[in-house]
């Protein structure tokens, strides 16, 4: 029945991971997938979660279906922290919120909702994004447009060309955001960048679709993660977010998030959800319970919420204690070129400036798994890998 179906390629960050398992070196490195590692390189759970486990356990809940949109406390505490308690849209209830299949879950429905819903059937990604951004896209019916974002020579921000490109696009058009922690280059806008950039929304007329992955990752403090998400709202934009608790709370497999929209009236409101309802049911027809239930657990009780946050300081901090170590081996190995930026970018990745080639010598010659468009997962690297890999890096750029 299949003999005419033909292979397809790989993905081309989980593929990554699929390389790594088949090779039976010892002395493999796995800084492909965004997924945290602590020290000794193991999947980290983090101890919150396993206190809510815990409480979870005693409680003996039952396994019943939750509602479409997920469970409630969840739906409210989740928000919450990316909008801020006093946001106005929750306090008018006229925020449409819908618990996720974690980050992409999100993506997709949100997508989608576009596609049917939204004047404009196309959307901006920034050069470069997250891979699978260009595949929800098409999926979900839309076209992925681009703008400039990254500028190879300065390894930063090209704010200019994408001021120019935002300008450029036609009125209304809708433009993916990275929140904070921009995937896979680790590179975001200024405060007062976003504060220009939010003044050019208005002006065009552009709708924000945030893409919130990474809250706490990029500073250790959620609050400050979620600048511009509240900025944009606070200045009245209605903006969609797709949020992710896989990364920040460590629920990478529980698949939990949200999805929430900006509407101008409680009224309004619940029509977006009746219509997001419509979009879910058929999909996956309700979300999973469980990581839900964990995430309402700890952002629901003090003690836990305030252990949680040291918690995610804690990883961004080993993040960026790697950073300082990893540049200086390289300028200690006289890597030629310029390394500034594995320090000064933030979030999970670096965007190494490495070329596809060089990513490739990494995984043949010295068992080094990375993305090919030369992003590495800090967090894979620690004490007992981050000099060995300092000199495959060295060696490699050296030719
Ligand atoms: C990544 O970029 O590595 C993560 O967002 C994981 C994924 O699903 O790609």
């Amino acid at each position: 029945v299949w003999a005419n179906v033909k292979a397809g390629p790989p993905d081309a960050i989980l593929g990554i991971t699929e390389k790594f398992k088949a090779d039976t070196d010892p002395k493999k490195i796995n800084l492909g997938v965004g997924a945290y590692r602590d020290g000794n390189g193991k999947p980290y759970v983090l101890p919150s979660v396993s206190k809510a486990e815990e409480i979870l356990f005693k409680e003996k809940l039952d396994k019943e279906y939750l509602p479409i949109t997920g469970l409630a406390s969840f739906d409210k505490l989740a928000t919450e922290l990316a909008y801020g308690e006093d946001s106005a849209p929750i306090k008018e209830n006229r925020l449409a919120v819908t618990q996720s299949l974690s980050g992409t879950g999100a993506l997709r429905i949100g997508m989608e909702f576009i596609a049917e819903h939204y004047p404009n059937k196309s959307i901006y990604l920034p050069t470069p994004t997250w891979g699978n951004h260009n595949a929800i896209a098409k999926r979900a019916g839309l076209t992925a447009e681009k703008y400039r974002y990254f500028d190879p020579a300065t390894v930063g921000l090209n704010f200019e060309a994408l001021k120019e490109d935002i300008k450029a696009a036609p009125e209304g058009s809708v433009i993916l955001l990275h929140a904070c922690a921009h995937n896979p280059t680790g590179v975001d806008p200024t405060q007062e960048q976003w504060k220009e950039l939010s003044q050019i929304f208005k002006e065009k007329k552009h709708f924000p679709f945030f893409d919130m992955a990474y809250q706490g990752f990029a500073s250790g403090d959620p609050v400050r993660d979620a600048f511009a998400v509240r900025y944009f709202v606070e200045q009245g934009h209605q903006i969609l977010l797709c949020q992710s608790f896989a990364k920040n709370l460590g629920l990478y497999g529980e698949r939990v998030g949200t999805l929430s929209l900006v509407t101008a009236s409680p009224e309004e409101k619940a029509r977006v959800d009746s219509q997001i309802k419509l979009l879910v049911r058929p999909a996956y027809s309700n979300p999973p319970v469980h990581g839900a239930r964990l995430v309402s657990t700890i952002l629901s009780k003090p003690e836990l919420k305030e252990q949680w946050l040291g918690e995610v300081k804690e990883m961004a901090d080993r993040i960026i204690a790697l950073r300082e170590k990893l540049y200086n081996k390289l300028v200690e190995l006289k890597t030629p070129g310029e390394w500034g930026h594995v320090k000064s970018q933030i979030g999970m990745f670096s965007f190494t400036g490495l070329k596809p080639e060089q990513v490739d010598q990494l995984a043949e010659k010295y068992h080094i798994y990375l993305t090919r468009d030369g992003r590495i997962s800090m967090a894979g690297l620690n004490d007992n890998n981050i000099e060995y890999f300092a000199e495959s890096v060295s060696k490699v750029v050296k030719g």
